[in-house]
């Protein structure tokens, strides 16, 4: 039996392999590329076994490419009373080289029986052949194996049925529940795929090459609804009562984009200027929250269908608030689930924080459609293609949609947000292998998201706006409906007029205007590829050391480690082989001029044409590196920004802020120099700039607060209350203002509060009361909400009377703000109890432990508790949470990742050393222990400079 498997499946390979390489173009799916025949011999003995104890006929993790879908047609019978759902498929395939089985994915599906039609089978209506069934779960795969082997060229159909429970989760075809008004639990089912988990749902070609069109019919009782990808075409009465919905068929599509959802929602509706019906559903009291949400889907969508001169090719698009919902949102074509707090906006408890959020996700998810939808990245190893892309157009969207948001000021958090992991020497390139579907899982991370993103506003800024927009058009016209990779994403930013296909784009890499002399050149000289290469490619954030003399700006690239100083031993080995094409811009005191640079040595100079007082690097920080200056030129940048800070734009004071303390990580700059640099904050007038300096600070107190310092504790508690009490004692407690002085007002007040500043005290104990005589009536302004439940929190009374509302409470947001009230409270039991709810799942949600665990640990008198908790209960959360999911690396990097102390490294080290020997490892575990590490040298080194310059300055 293992012999004759092996010989099959080497046959087919061989066949592939052939066509693949003579007639890439011709081949109806070129895109497809298998292993080099060699590996393929290597491991021909290693065939599995199938769970009846015959050998699988296939033992990789990536299915074979003989047998590719073409269409599934799905039925779907939900039962949200027994809580499983029965099916049907048929999978109409084309098979590209003879064959004797077909391999699916397929996970927890009871496959009750399987059968294979021909075209001509399907033509004369003779009934299927019955095919023999082997499932090998640890892949989960199942192969299908054929009395007779099946053709190349011609097309089968293959039929399925299948059952499964509901699952627990949130992954695969799962149930949600919520309570109504009235106290009533009500079921729904909903599907939530990405990135492997179609498999739970159906049996399928679960990898995002695979691309199909989907026929979706869906049976229900009368009192529910029935969403998917495409408008209903008509509903069919059954016996007994039951309803069928049968969709549209798809587009061509991902196996991870496909949706269906049972449910007794009601919904809001619009249409685009373009026709697209845009629907918002939630159940049914919450309909009241969703009006902000259609406002703001149906003015992005039609941004979005003008920015990439592409039409949404659906004639609908919903977006539906799931109650129990992993992550923040997943951008299913044409039905977009969203966690509640993602999607809703309560204008009663919605803070400006909240309403940032949901436009942000918003804008994402509907990017999405685009960047990811109808063009897909061959493999997870490029998902930054889909979560890159969608987190730089939420820039470029909200910019032009939602001005008043003033997200743009915002931006260069997301690229700070993913510095601290990239200069760790455990981060990753973008583009990263990634093969089990828990390493898959785990490239959903911010090297992919932000780090994507911020090369993406870098080469933007390099190119220009239009430019780098009509490269991105052509990028997406080209390969609708198909998969795409890094360098086919390069090659239409680039000379992409050679192409026959690309003139109707218009867009010409030579022809782009020439604004600039200099920069023309840079252009057309530069090869793109070999530059965006460097950045995604290769892990890590470069350094440019900027040293003046004179006239002449000498420049020196290297990597950036934050934690390893260039004194300690293993720099000189963790420097090797980096190299960056880095597109450098620089402005001098003498003029307004950007200058520009492509750094692509080591070391370079340039020449400056005037002399001057001083020069800042990295404008409006649009550059992924991290600036030293060397000489003067942090003493000079202090002066200019004591003197006049306004002759730097906003986010390049941002930028100083950020870069000089990375720089003191790495040893680079001293603390008091990075600390005298923020003392101009007091006249800073830009919010940003203030709140970025304010954060260090705030995180250093945090740091020492944790680790029971208490003289520094006291010490920063004092300065922060007096350098700060000019905006301290001059925000109101009203909702008014811009965006940021919102931001602004929230972030200073819950400072003031929790460093026990008494006039925040006694306003926030002021209104906690007078809400709780309103039994919880009174609106407070939204933006001090969380400060007041938080100060509340803190009495027994305050606390029982906040977990009440928590139950009550119909807004998501507002229950955000009482969950984190409630794990801010000081008392351990307390916090034990809130653990122990959040595990129960009733009051407190699965999908909320997270945030939950994370919370507590913030709490220095939760730290403990929180981590002990991780560890002792380590199985139970993983029959929660997927280990790579979301959730999971958020409670274990939010319980550990703050440790600073050398015994807490060694008990996060041996935790992570057991759970690798019981096979749960992720490639976060280093990350972590990089990170405490990188705390406890910092505060060896600089607690001292810290202490002393307390000292001087209060
Ligand atoms: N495609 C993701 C959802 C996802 C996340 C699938 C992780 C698989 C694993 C979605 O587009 C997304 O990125 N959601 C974000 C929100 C976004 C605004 C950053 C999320 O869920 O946090
Ligand atoms: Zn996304």
């Amino acid at each position: 039996m293992a012999n004759s498997c092996r010989k099959l499946v080497f046959n087919i390979y061989i066949g592939f392999y052939c066509s693949a390489v003579i007639m890439p173009q011709k081949c109806i799916c070129s895109q497809f590329t298998s292993s080099p025949i060699d590996e393929f011999n290597k491991d021909a003995e290693a065939f599995p076994v199938a769970t009846n104890g015959e050998i699988f006929p296939w033992h990789e993790l990536r299915l074979p490419t003989v047998v590719i879908p073409l269409h599934y047609d799905l039925l779907i019978h939900p039962n949200l009373t027994s809580l499983d759902f029965v099916a049907s498929e048929k999978i109409e395939v084309l098979v590209r080289d003879a064959t004797q089985f077909i391999v699916l994915h397929s996970k927890d599906l009871e496959i009750i029986n399987a059968s294979l039609q021909s075209e001509e089978d399907v033509r004369y209506r003779k009934p299927g052949e019955r095919l023999t069934v082997l499932s090998y779960p640890a892949h989960q795969q199942i192969a299908l194996l054929v009395p007779e082997k099946l053709r190349p060229d011609l097309r089968y159909s293959v039929a399925i049925d299948f059952q499964a429970k509901l699952a627990d989760g949130f992954e695969g075809f799962y149930k949600s529940t919520y309570r109504t008004l009235g106290g009533e639990t009500r079921t729904i089912a909903v599907t939530d795929f990405e990135p492997t988990e179609a498999r739970m749902a159906f049996p399928c070609f679960d990898e995002p090459l695979f691309k199909a069109n989907f026929s979706i019919k869906i049976r229900r009782e009368s009192r529910h609804i029935a969403l998917s990808n495409m408008p209903k075409v008509k509903t069919i009465e059954l016996e007994g009562g039951l309803l069928e919905d049968q969709f549209e068929t798809t587009v061509k599509m991902s196996t991870y984009l496909v949706a269906y959802i049972v449910c007794d929602f009601t919904s809001v509706s619009g249409t685009t200027s373009s026709g697209v019906k845009v629907s918002i559903y939630a159940s049914p009291d919450k309909w009241s929250q969703t009006h902000y949400a259609l406002e703001a889907s149906l003015k992005l969508l039609d941004f979005y269908e003008n920015y990439f001169d592409i039409h949404y090719p659906l004639p609908k698009l919903d977006l539906i608030a799931i109650p129990d919902f992993a992550s923040g949102a997943m951008e299913n074509w044409g039905l977009i689930t969203y966690r509640e707090t993602s999607l809703l906006f309560d204008p009663k408890t919605s803070s400006t924080s909240d309403k940032l959020w949901v436009t942000e996700v918003i804008a994402h998810e509907l990017a999405h459609q685009w960047f990811g939808n109808l063009v897909t990245m061959e493999w997870w190893n490029d998902i930054w293609l889909n979560e890159g892309f969608a987190t730089y157009m939420e820039l470029i969207s909200l910019n032009i949609t939602y001005p008043e948001l003033q997200f743009d000021d915002n931006f260069s958090n997301t690229c700070f947000e993913v510095i601290k992991r990239d200069s760790l020497n455990s981060s990753h390139p973008i583009s990263n292998q990634a093969k089990t579907p828990t390493q898959i899982q785990e490239m959903f991370d911010a090297v992919s998201y932000n780090k994507g993103a911020c090369i993406l506003n870098m080469l933007k800024d390099f190119l220009s706006e239009e430019t780098f927009r009509k490269g991105i058009i052509h990028y997406l016209k080209k390969f609708s409906y198909r998969n795409a990779k890094n360098d086919d994403l390069w090659h239409s930013l680039s000379n992409n007029c050679l192409e026959s296909d690309s003139t109707s784009s218009g867009f010409c890499y030579s022809d782009s205007k020439k604004t600039s002399n200099t920069l023309a050149f840079l252009r057309e000289n530069v090869e793109l590829k070999e530059m965006m290469a460097t950045w995604t490619l290769q892990k890590g954030i470069p350094l440019v050391v900027v040293k003046r003399e004179g006239r002449s700006l000498r420049l020196q690239q290297e990597r950036f480690l934050s934690g390893v100083s260039k004194e300690d031993p293993e720099w000189g080995t963790l420097q090797e082989r980096y190299l960056w094409h880095i597109p450098v811009t620089y402005s001098t005191s003498s003029s307004n001029v950007i200058h520009r640079h492509i750094l692509k040595l080591k070391t370079d100079t340039l020449d400056l044409s005037e002399k001057t007082n001083w020069v800042k690097f990295n404008v409006d920080s649009n550059g992924y590196y991290i600036v030293h200056y060397e000489g003067q030129g942090w003493d000079e940048l202090i002066t200019l920004l004591n003197q006049n800070h306004t002759l730097l734009r906003p986010k390049d004071r941002i930028g100083l802020i950020h870069d000089a303390f990375q720089l003191v990580s790495a040893g680079r700059l001293t603390l008091d120099k990075a600390l005298d640099l923020t003392r101009y904050l007091q006249h800073e007038t830009s919010i940003p700039a203030l709140l970025k300096g304010l954060e260090y600070l705030e995180l250093f107190y945090l740091m020492v607060e944790r680790r029971n310092i208490s003289d520094v504790t006291e010490n920063l508690k004092h300065y922060l209350l007096q350098y700060f009490k000019p905006v301290i004692d001059t925000q109101s407690w009203v909702d008014e203002g811009s965006v940021w002085d919102r931001m602004l007002r929230s972030t200073v007040l819950k400072l003031a509060c929790y460093l026990n500043h008494a006039p925040c005290i006694q306003k926030a104990t002021e209104l906690f009361s007078q809400w709780m005589e309103s039994s919880g009536k009174l609106n407070i302004p939204t933006d001090v909400l969380k400060i007041v439940y938080s100060v509340g929190a803190q009495t027994t009374a305050g606390w029982n009377y906040l977990l009440e509302q928590y139950e009550l409470s119909l807004s998501g947001a507002e229950k955000n703000k009482i969950l984190y009230a409630l794990s801010t409270s000081k008392h351990q039991e307390k916090l034990m109890k809130l653990i122990e709810l959040g595990m129960e799942g009733k009051v407190i949600k699965t999908q909320d432990l997270a945030a939950l665990l994370f919370a507590i640990a913030r709490n220095p008198k939760g730290q403990q508790l929180a981590w002990n908790f991780v560890k002792e209960n380590w199985t139970h959360l993983l029959k929660k949470f997927e280990l790579g999911s979301f959730p999971m690396r958020m409670i274990v990097s939010g319980t550990t990742s703050h440790f600073s102390s050398k015994d807490e490294l060694q008990e996060v080290k041996l935790f992570f050393e057991s759970l690798k020997a019981q096979g749960s490892h992720l490639d976060i575990f280093q990350t972590i222990l990089e990170a405490i590490s990188k705390n406890i040298k910092w505060l060896e080194k600089n607690l001292p400079t810290l202490r002393k310059w307390l000292l001087i300055s209060i």
